[in-house]
Formats: C-alpha cells, sequence, structure tokens
C-alpha cells in the first residue's frame, strides 16, 4: 500500500514550524521562534512576517532531513489557512502554494484552532499512547482564545461556549505586563505562582450565562487591587509578586473548570481535553488531574511541545483531511478571523 507522508506548516503568528507525518505518525517537527518581538511586549506583525520569510525554507528543510524522507516523498503539504496575522499567514500559505505545484501533490488548509484540539492525536506511534473517543469535550485556551468546544470526529467540532472579551492567555500577559513581568507573562506568572499563596486575593469572578467566559473584568479588578495597594506601600508588588501570580492564576483555573464541570454534566461528556498554549499551565494541568479524581473524567493533557504553535498539528489535521479527499485549490486565501464550523 502507497504512504501517506504529509508535511505540515505553521506560520500563523510568531513561530515558524514544519513537520512530517507519515501514516499518522510523528516522524519530525522543527520550530524556530522569534524573540525579536519580546522587547516590544508582544508580537510584532511586520517584523513577525519578515522571520517567517527568513525561517521557512531552513525549517521545512531541516523537517525533511530529519524524517528521513526526500521531497518526491511527500503526499500533499497541509499549511494553516488561519486564524492568525495576515502577514505571517501569507507567508506559509505562499510557501506551501509553491512547494506544492512543484511538486505536482495536493495542498491541504488547516484551520489553526481545529488542530490545537487534534494534537491530541499526534502518536510517535507508540501502542502505550492514549487518546480521547469521541464525543469528547475540549478547552481551548490561548493567547487569542478561550473556547470550549465538543468534538465529535477529526472534522466535527462544535464551539459550545468561548470568551466574550478577553482570552485566558491574555487575562495572564495583561496581569503579568502590570506586575512588571516580561512578555508573554503566562508562563513567569505560572513559575512565581508555585511559592505563593493561592488565596491571598481574591477577584470577583464573571457571572456570565452558558458556557461562555470572559477575562476583562479579571484584569480590571486585578489593576485597580495594584493600583490601590501601591499608594498605601510603593513596594507592594516586589512584596507580594508570588502570592499575586498564585492568587491570579487560581482565579483564572477556578473561572476555567466550572464551565468545564457544567459543560460535562450537562452533555453527559465524560471524556475531556485541554489545548492551546495555556494548557501548559501547571495550576491547570492539576486541576484536570483533580477533576479526573473527583468526577471521574478521563483527561487528556497534550505533552508540553504540542500546547504551544507547532506544526506536528497542523501535519495531522492534514492528515485526517487528506484522508477524506478534503484538498484545498490554488486560489484561496489565508484568513486571520474565522469561528470554527
Ligand atoms: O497557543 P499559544 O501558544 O499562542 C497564541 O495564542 O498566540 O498561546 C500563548 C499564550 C500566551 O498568552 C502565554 O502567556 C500563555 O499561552 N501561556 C501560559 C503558559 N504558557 C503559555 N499561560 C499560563 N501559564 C503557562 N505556563
Amino acid at each position: 500500500m502507497k504512504r501517506v507522508y504529509i508535511l505540515g506548516i505553521e506560520s500563523s503568528c510568531d513561530d515558524t514550524s514544519a513537520a512530517i507525518i507519515k501514516d499518522g505518525i510523528l516522524l519530525s517537527n522543527i520550530t524556530a521562534s522569534q524573540s525579536v518581538h519580546a522587547k516590544y511586549g508582544g508580537v510584532v506583525p511586520e517584523l513577525a512576517s519578515r522571520a517567517h520569510q527568513q525561517n521557512i525554507i531552513p525549517v521545512v528543510h531541516q523537517a525533511i532531513k530529519e524524517a528521513g524522507i526526500s521531497n518526491t516523498d511527500l503526499s500533499a503539504i497541509a499549511f494553516t489557512r488561519g486564524p492568525g496575522l495576515l502577514g505571517s499567514l501569507l507567508v506559509g500559505t505562499s510557501f506551501a502554494k509553491g512547494f506544492a505545484q512543484a511538486l505536482k501533490i495536493p495542498l491541504v488548509d488547516v484551520n489553526h484552532l481545529q488542530a490545537h484540539v487534534l494534537a491530541h492525536f499526534i502518536s510517535l506511534g507508540s501502542d502505550k499512547e492514549v487518546m480521547p473517543q469521541f464525543p469528547f469535550l475540549c478547552l481551548l485556551v490561548s493567547g487569542g482564545n478561550s473556547q470550549i468546544i465538543v468534538v465529535r470526529s477529526y472534522t466535527d467540532m462544535e464551539i459550545i461556549g468561548q470568551t466574550i472579551d478577553d482570552a485566558a492567555g491574555e487575562a495572564f500577559d495583561k496581569c503579568a505586563k502590570v506586575m512588571g513581568l516580561p512578555y508573554p507573562g503566562g508562563p513567569f506568572v505560572d513559575n512565581l505562582a508555585k511559592t505563593g499563596n493561592p488565596s491571598a486575593f481574591k477577584f470577583n469572578k464573571p457571572q456570565i450565562p452558558e458556557y461562555n467566559y470572559s477575562f476583562s473584568g479579571l484584569k480590571t479588578s486585578f489593576l485597580y487591587l495594584v493600583k490601590d495597594k501601591l499608594k498605601e506601600n510603593p513596594n507592594f508588588i516586589t512584596e507580594n509578586l508570588n502570592d499575586l501570580c498564585a492568587s491570579i492564576q487560581n482565579t483564572v483555573v477556578e473561572i476555567l473548570m466550572a464551565k468545564l464541570r457544567k459543560a460535562a454534566v450537562d452533555l453527559k461528556i465524560n471524556q475531556v481535553a485541554v489545548a492551546g498554549g495555556v494548557s501548559a499551565n501547571s495550576a491547570l494541568r492539576q486541576a484536570f488531574y483533580d477533576h479526573q479524581k473527583k468526577y471521574h473524567w478521563d483527561v487528556f493533557i497534550p505533552p508540553l511541545a504540542y500546547t504551544t504553535d507547532n506544526a506536528a498539528m497542523i501535519a495531522i489535521t492534514g492528515y485526517f483531511k487528506f484522508l477524506n479527499n478534503d484538498f484545498c485549490e490554488l486560489n484561496e486565501a489565508p484568513y486571520s478571523r474565522v469561528v470554527m464550523s
């Protein structure tokens, strides 16, 4: 039987990544991250596009080399079509089109958010791997999204709840900025929270209907608390940094888990997964394990390498679409914003 080799390309934000999947099994996954943005306190779109231009050919070359294959083995090229930064997406999309044309192989367009969910199906070929069964719930939490998704198959996903304002990652990053921590602040908050008291400071939780989230009020109440305390004590932040981080982290995790619990009960689904950059957060991971014990959930937490943007998740999504003969025309353009269909 002919083997299926998929090259996945990810360039939606500030990571240029390429991966090779052979018959559903990951052979390589190479990522070039862009450090240029750190000093600006956020991703600068134009700098990101330029860095993708510099990185994309060496990254793809390395992924193919590490997989031990040659260009002509490839069956199709899967690329992130959106959502993301348009200039960044254009680099990956244009490269994928050109390469697919040169090799005379099909193109598969991938929705970045669906790919985060399907990261749970990235396989290294071991028979010990346990993957979610359909239907399952997936909490997708990143710098731009906070969603609860019902996943019925590789291609059938329904968003049943999402943030009405800021994403969970944004809440971490904005609170971190108030405390003078570097960007992106989420990992710093996580680290500092380890020796802090999660109950030291209390913040109001949003009262939003159904399975939706809101994090902008939390960010504002955090800002006001810090401002008020700084008036009394100019060293308030440094003297309370660990407690502040632990408290904000605890509040974000409690908000996320409360809606997820409600969805699991209402829909009678006990397979629950987490995906996206914020799923690297240690308190959120712990909350999943606690829920596994307390509510008898089967929980699925991706390895850290697949929580952030990576091409392995694009390649596996492309693989499933390839098997469905779901290809993309050469005149398709990237999209910056989209809701998952
Ligand atoms: O999915 P992702 O890599 O990309 C974007 O959405 O752009 O998510 C990045 C987000 C950032 O907000 C970052 O602060 C957050 O994930 N993040 C974390 C942790 N690691 C990354 N937030 C909390 N704790 C972490 N350990």
